[in-house]
């Protein structure tokens, strides 16, 4: 049996939106911008894209969705934006940040520190959540932007955006978040959240990979990463990709109806509770950094005397694919940064796998996978010296 539990790193295109993609490739291929009927019979969907992705975060209608290549541009474009308009071009100096955020946040913020700007890397608490209050007391007059992610990729930990919203529109500073892992898992709404801007990427939620969106409050600024044609007024320039367009704004709209929303919370979250409970049955596990708030699709498990790394062998050996932390960073073996960040020391570091569900994952796959993660911790366990011989500190050390 083939189990795909890595769905934190990207999911299946939905066959629904497959179909609507299609007619793009070979029937309807006009370049939008173009004045011929071939390139106005884009239009219409591109429209109802677009509609979609305003109805699926609560965009107001005067608000700005900029279609992107992915949530990595988006966040570029937000931060190196900030840096020209507030820090370069203005009187600011200083970002502030998580210390859990992807490296499309973290290493751009490293970018600008080179080039002199202050950033704040803000710690989370042992349950893997950025308190808001730490927002508030690192603001300074200085501050040129808050950027928070909705939900951590490693841990589905989700962060208190609404409360940051308020503290950043009291003290007047733009407020964006990456919210590639939150769109499709639980209700996105960009004005009860107070954002200026947020990030997503459509091969998360079951759209095509290589497009993405990025939300502009109404009087936000941006400044364009691409410079070129007038695509996207000007804030993004480049022939719009009007399949994935399209299968962005399908994705979307499947993926944030009411029935699919419920969908996550009821059932996609019993599925990952009865693969964890049965894994937590196996004496020395530990969920990273607890069960409490988290999406209803993920879970980061640390199994004691088990690497990662080897786990994950075992696992695709048996048709199953899962994670040990973000995508991007699958290839080197460095400790993953957010366990890290939990002061994990580095064999519990190394310890982690990831289990990402989504709804297209059913009750007899999770079955197989328990079965088959039993095996290989009973294997793997067997092999390990360091768990042979280490005192029974593991529970106590997280
Ligand atoms: C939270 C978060 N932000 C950004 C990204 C980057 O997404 P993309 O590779 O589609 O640009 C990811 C991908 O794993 C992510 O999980």
């Amino acid at each position: 049996m083939e189990v795909y539990l890595d769905n934190n790193a990207t999911t299946m295109v939905d066959p629904k939106v497959y179909e609507e993609m299609k007619p793009f490739f070979c029937d309807i291929y006009g370049n939008p911008n173009s004045l011929h009927k071939f390139g106005a019979g884009t239009h219409p969907k591109m429209v109802e894209a677009l509609d979609f992705l305003y109805e699926g975060i609560n965009a107001a209608d005067e608000d700005d969705i900029i279609i992107t290549g992915n949530a990595t541009e988006s966040n570029n474009t937000v931060i190196k934006g900030i840096w020209v308009d507030k820090i370069l071009n203005g009187d600011k100096n200083h970002i502030i940040t998580s210390e859990v955020e992807h490296p499309a946040i973290t290493a751009a913020c490293k970018f600008l520190e080179t080039q002199g700007v202050k950033v704040t890397y803000l710690p989370v608490n042992e349950e893997g959540i950025l308190e808001a209050s730490l927002v508030r007391d690192a603001i300074t007059e200085e501050t040129a932007l808050v950027t928070i992610m909705w939900a951590n990729n490693e841990t589905g930990k989700i962060f208190p955006i609404k409360e940051i919203g308020l503290i950043c529109k009291t003290t007047g500073v733009a407020f964006h978040s990456d919210a590639t892992q939150a769109i499709g898992k639980f209700p996105v709404d960009v004005q009860e959240c107070n954002l200026d801007y947020i990030s997503f990427s459509a091969h998360k939620f079951h759209g095509p990979k290589g497009v993405g969106g990025l939300y502009v409050k109404k009087g936000s600024e941006v400044t364009p990463l691409l410079h070129g044609g007038e695509q996207m007024g000007g804030n993004r320039a480049g022939t719009v990709d009007v399949a994935s367009m399209v299968g962005m704004g399908w994705a979307m709209h499947l993926a944030t109806s009411t029935m699919a929303l419920a969908y996550e919370k009821n059932h996609v979250s019993k599925l990952r509770d009865k693969l964890e409970a049965a894994i937590l049955e196996l004496p020395e596990t530990i969920v990273i950094g607890g069960k409490e708030n988290r999406t209803p699709n993920t879970t980061l498990i640390s199994i004691r005397g088990v690497e990662g790394e080897s786990m994950l062998w075992d696992l695709n050996q048996n048709g199953i694919g899962a994670s040990t932390g973000s995508a991007c960073a699958s290839e080197d073996l460095e400790a993953n940064p957010v366990m890290n960040a939990f002061g994990s020391d580095s064999e519990l570091a190394h310890t982690g796998v990831r289990f990402s569900l989504s709804r297209f994952n059913t009750e007899e796959q999770i079955d197989y996978a328990i079965k088959v993660v039993q095996g290989a911790v009973k294997r793997l366990r067997g092999l390990s010296s360091s768990y042979a011989y280490a005192p029974e500190s593991h529970k106590s050390a997280l």
